[in-house]
This record gives C-alpha cells, sequence and structure tokens, in this order.
C-alpha cells in the first residue's frame, strides 16, 4: 500500500465566482479574486491510498462512505490519472503502475460542515494535492480542482489568489495563479461572524444555474469584472486596504442583487446579515475611514477584513449588537491568543457607532483568522487510514 495524507485551506473570495458557461467542465463566465485563510483555524485533511489488494475504489467524508459514483470526484481521479499518465510516458517509474491499483479515500474538515463555509473548496484541492503527491505529477493543479469544485482551484494556492476565467473552449487556460504570497500582508485579519441558523439555502452549483437562465443583471455584472479584477490585484499588491475593501463590499453586494435578480430570488443574506453590513458601514462612518469590509457567499455567514490593529474595536461591537446570553465561554474561537497581546479598550457609547438595538444569539460563535499558505503534505503519523487502508476510528 502507498498513502499519502494532506491539508487544504479554506478561500473566501473578495471578486466573487458567480455563473458557469460550461458545467461539466466548470468554466465560469467571470474571473475571481480571492485570499486563501489559514489553516491553523480551517482546513480539510485527506489520506489517499492505493493498493494492488483493495477491491474498488471507496471514500468517506467526515466519517461517513459515501458513494464514489459521484461525476465531480470522478473526473478529478480521471483527470488526474491522465495527467499522470501523460507524465510517466517513457518513464521507468514505480508510480506508473500504481495508476490501475484501486483508490481509498479519507477525508475530513476540521471546522463544521454546518458552519457553511467552502468546505468543498478545501476538500477538492485536498484530494488533488493529495493525489499530485501519490502519483508524483508535476505543475499547476488548480485545473483540476476546478473540476471538482470552481472555488477549489483557488485553494491550491496560498496567499492572494486569482482565477483567470480562461479562453479556451476545452478549460485548459482557465487556471488559478498567486498573485501574493500569504506573508504580503501581515496585518491583514479576517473575522468569520457565523450566523445562528438551520435554514437549508440553495446550492451555489444550482443557484448560479438559476442566475446565469434568468437575471438580466448577471450580464452587466460580467461585464465589469475585468476593471475590478485588475483595480483589486493593484490594491492587493499595494496593501491599499480601502480600495481592497471597498472593491469586497460592493462586489458581494451585486453578486447577492444578481441573485434576488434571479426568478424565482434567491436571497441568501438574512436579517442578521443586513445587520451586519450596517454596523460595517455606520462603523466606518464613524471612523471616517474603511476600517473594515465585508463579504458573503452562498449563504448568511459574514466574512470580516479588518486591520490587526482594528480587531480588538470590532469584536466589542460585534459582541455588543450580537450578545451571546449563554456566556461569552468559545464564542470567539481561533487565533485568540493574539488577541491576549492586543490593548482592549472599552468603548464608551455604543449607540453612537450604531443606533440599533441588539440582537441576542443571533450569531453562533466568531472565528479570528488571517491568509495562510496552501496545501500541505502531512506526516504518515497523520494519516487518517489505518494500516489496513482503512479509516482509522478517530476518522
Ligand atoms: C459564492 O465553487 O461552490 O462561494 O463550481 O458549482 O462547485 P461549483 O460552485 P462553488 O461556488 C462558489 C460560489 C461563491 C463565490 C466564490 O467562492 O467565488
Amino acid at each position: 500500500m502507498h498513502c499519502v495524507t494532506c491539508s487544504a485551506p479554506v478561500n473566501i473570495a473578495v471578486v466573487k465566482y458567480w455563473g458557469k458557461s460550461d458545467e461539466t467542465l466548470i468554466l465560469p463566465v467571470n474571473s475571481s479574486v480571492s485570499v486563501t485563510l489559514h489553516q491553523d483555524q480551517l482546513q480539510a485533511q485527506t489520506s489517499v491510498a492505493v493498493s494492488n489488494n483493495f477491491e474498488k475504489d471507496r471514500i468517506w467524508l467526515n466519517g461517513q462512505e459515501q458513494s464514489i459514483d459521484n461525476a465531480r470526484i470522478q473526473n478529478v481521479i480521471k483527470e488526474i490519472k491522465r495527467r499522470a499518465r501523460k507524465q510517466k510516458a517513457g518513464n521507468r517509474n514505480d508510480a506508473a503502475e500504481k495508476l490501475n491499483w484501486k483508490i481509498h479515500i479519507c477525508s475530513k474538515n476540521n471546522f463544521p460542515t454546518a458552519a457553511g463555509l467552502a468546505s468543498s473548496a478545501a476538500g477538492y484541492a485536498c484530494l488533488v494535492y493529495a493525489l499530485k503527491c501519490l502519483y508524483q505529477i508535476d505543475g499547476d493543479i488548480s485545473t483540476i480542482a476546478r473540476c471538482g469544485s470552481g472555488s477549489a482551484c483557488r485553494s491550491v494556492y496560498g496567499g492572494f489568489v486569482v482565477w483567470d476565467k480562461g479562453q479556451r473552449q476545452d478549460g485548459t487556460d482557465s487556471m488559478a495563479r498567486q498573485i501574493q504570497p500569504h506573508t504580503h500582508w501581515p496585518d491583514l485579519r479576517v473575522l468569520i461572524l457565523v450566523v445562528n441558523e438551520q435554514k437549508k439555502h440553495t446550492g451555489s452549483t444550482e443557484g448560479m444555474q438559476v442566475t446565469m437562465e434568468t437575471s438580466e443583471l448577471i450580464k452587466e455584472r460580467i461585464g465589469s469584472i475585468p476593471d475590478k479584477v485588475e483595480q483589486i490585484s493593484q490594491a492587493i499588491n499595494n496593501r491599499d486596504f480601502k480600495t481592497f475593501a471597498e472593491i469586497t463590499m460592493k462586489d458581494s453586494n451585486q453578486m447577492h442583487a444578481c441573485c434576488l435578480d434571479t426568478y424565482p430570488p434567491i436571497s441568501y443574506l438574512t436579517d442578521v446579515s443586513r445587520r451586519i453590513i450596517q454596523l460595517v458601514h455606520y462603523y466606518n462612518k464613524k471612523s471616517q475611514e474603511v476600517k473594515v469590509a465585508y463579504t458573503f457567499d452562498a449563504g448568511p455567514n459574514a466574512c470580516l477584513f479588518l486591520l490587526k490593529k482594528d480587531v480588538q474595536k470590532v469584536l466589542h461591537l460585534v459582541k455588543h449588537f450580537f450578545p451571546p446570553t449563554r456566556g461569552e465561554k468559545d464564542f470567539i474561537r481561533g487565533n485568540t491568543s493574539e488577541l491576549m497581546e492586543t490593548e482592549s479598550n472599552d468603548i464608551e457609547d455604543y449607540e453612537s457607532y450604531f443606533p440599533c438595538d441588539p440582537m441576542a444569539d443571533s450569531l453562533r460563535y466568531i472565528i479570528y483568522t488571517m491568509s495562510g499558505p496552501g496545501p500541505q503534505e502531512l506526516t504518515s503519523d497523520q494519516s487518517l487510514l489505518g494500516e489496513d487502508g482503512f479509516p482509522r476510528t478517530s476518522s
């Protein structure tokens, strides 16, 4: 048996991908830009093993066996093997033999899937990266990760990433590239506000499909994207928070406007999401400076970008206006040790920041994180598969 274990990060788009021109190849109608988040707080882990003794291909996700006859998983495996065969052609390499063996895949997230965070992006990026290590494939793998889930192609790189939509019909140039590593903007921070909500939302795959079929506004959006990608890339290069923040917020608003323009309309934002948006705008206005930006994916959770020096104050405000009545224990998760290092000045007059009543228990918890590196290969003692090639009981 040959086994490899890897980890991969979640990414948050600041210029969103919404709409496909090809459903099978997963080709987007627009380019997008994202920030890869740190794996200390949010990561997927995947072990892949091949053996001559396995009877069939199998997959376990978060402790449950799933059907491997899923078109997207099959596409990823097929594409990886095709690339491996091409690269191994003419080489005497034992990796070539492994291509005919059956695969066992075991994957889990270190964060609740229910949190509505982009788990499929981290999951597919991790699967593709692990298979790349297993079959010793060279070169870019973002085009392969894209076949699992569009946004996954951006999770194969750390830091700040652009996914170029590409021109070719076969999708070979629809790939991600890193524009800056995570170390480029050391004081940029992220707060993920996980909204307390049970409702099941329209998935992004289905949502963007109906938007493409019915929205007029989406055409306008697609036309405006190239300039936005260019401007936000410049803002990232220059660590220009104001421009970065404004484009991020406007792009999120525009994507959600296209969702409302979909027929029947799709609304991912809830009253709590809208209250968070208002709070951010009030706070920025009161500060006479753009200090915080919000962005929302296909759900109500907010992802806030801000600078390290402003984190304590923003957390005070968020806790005041969205208080957890069961107490603050575990309310703030993630890189909490950093919070101890920074000074915390109490706010005197909350109402002058935001003239609204608090909404108790409307947030489940907050994750404090930052940008981080791309996928990594882990050591064999971190494997989710045992010596027999089956999930360890803890996996
Ligand atoms: C709102 O990558 O989940 O998060 O390609 O159909 O799997 P599929 O969709 P997916 O869409 C993500 C949409 C988004 C915006 C983004 O991440 O760019």
